[in-house]
């Protein structure tokens, strides 16, 4: 795993955005797995910058969401099909048809979870997958006691993270939906680079826990251990309890030229 810790949360996003440049240019059909929620807001503004200059295509790019809320109707503010088109793909030229999410509206919701999974294989899996980490350890809505060989699947939200999310509905942690349909964590660990980002103390206990912890169902997070190829970006408060620090921060300070993230 490598840890990149950065000045700003707009370091940080330069640092991904120039990696998804790199793919979206690379392949003939490039996925993206993308995340919502705070995290990857700033991702999300440099490319929509580098598309309005000119200087990123991403008209080629297949996009995956991580997740989806039940209950809520697709055109929902807060679904998190209209959080990505409002802050992402509808200012890129990425077809909207080309933004593809589990269908939690859909009565038969197992049956939709494995539509999911075919799709993401059928698309030939997923190049590049953005994730958050929740301050309980989950990544996408695999909360603690997830298993680590999970698939997409309908999950119930913890209160500790309803009461994150209240913020996206007007403080209401009872208007947050209580399931959300999401990759698994095994469905996850197929993508080919994983990049986690996170800000902020309120992360630094999860975010030392899933790089230096043992590797556990309990700390969702963990999981990023398995993959050969996840990076972990995150700003100096997010680090702050990690042990390792300077180890990272000269690994990166080295890094060759020719070494991407
Ligand atoms: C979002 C998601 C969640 C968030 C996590 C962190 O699609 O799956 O795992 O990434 O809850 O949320 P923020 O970034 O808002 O702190």
């Amino acid at each position: 795993m490598e840890i990149v810790i950065v000045d700003s949360s707009e370091d940080g996003a330069v640092i991904v955005a120039d990696a998804i440049g790199r793919v979206v240019s690379s392949g003939v059909s490039p996925t993206l797995g993308l995340a919502t929620g705070g995290s990857p807001l700033g991702v999300y503004r440099e490319l929509i910058a580098r598309s309005r200059a000119g200087t990123l295509r991403l008209a080629d790019t297949t996009c995956f969401l991580l997740d989806e809320y039940v209950g809520l109707a697709q055109d929902h503010p807060e679904s998190y099909r209209s959080f990505i088109r409002r802050e992402f793909t509808d200012h890129t030229d990425i077809a909207d048809e080309a933004v593809h999410g589990p269908d939690a509206t859909a009565a038969d919701l197992s049956g939709a979870a494995e539509r999911y999974e075919a799709a993401i294989r059928g698309a030939g899996g997923i190049d590049l997958q953005l994730l958050g980490i929740g301050s309980d350890g989950h990544i996408g809505f695999n909360e603690p006691s997830s298993s680590l060989g999970s698939r997409t699947r309908l999950k119930t939200l913890t209160e500790e993270t309803r009461r994150a999310n209240a913020r996206f509905f007007d403080g209401d942690a009872d208007a947050v939906p209580r399931y959300a349909l999401t990759q698994g964590i095994g469905t996850i660990l197929e993508a080919r680079h994983l990049v986690l980002l996170a800000s902020g103390p309120a992360k630094a206990e999860a975010v030392a826990a899933a790089i230096e912890g043992p590797l556990t169902a309990s700390l969702p997070a963990s999981a990023l251990q398995l993959h050969p190829h996840a990076t972990v970006v995150i700003d100096g408060t997010a680090a702050s309890l990690l042990e390792r620090t300077d180890y990272y921060r000269a690994t990166y300070d080295a890094k060759p030229e020719w070494q991407e993230i």
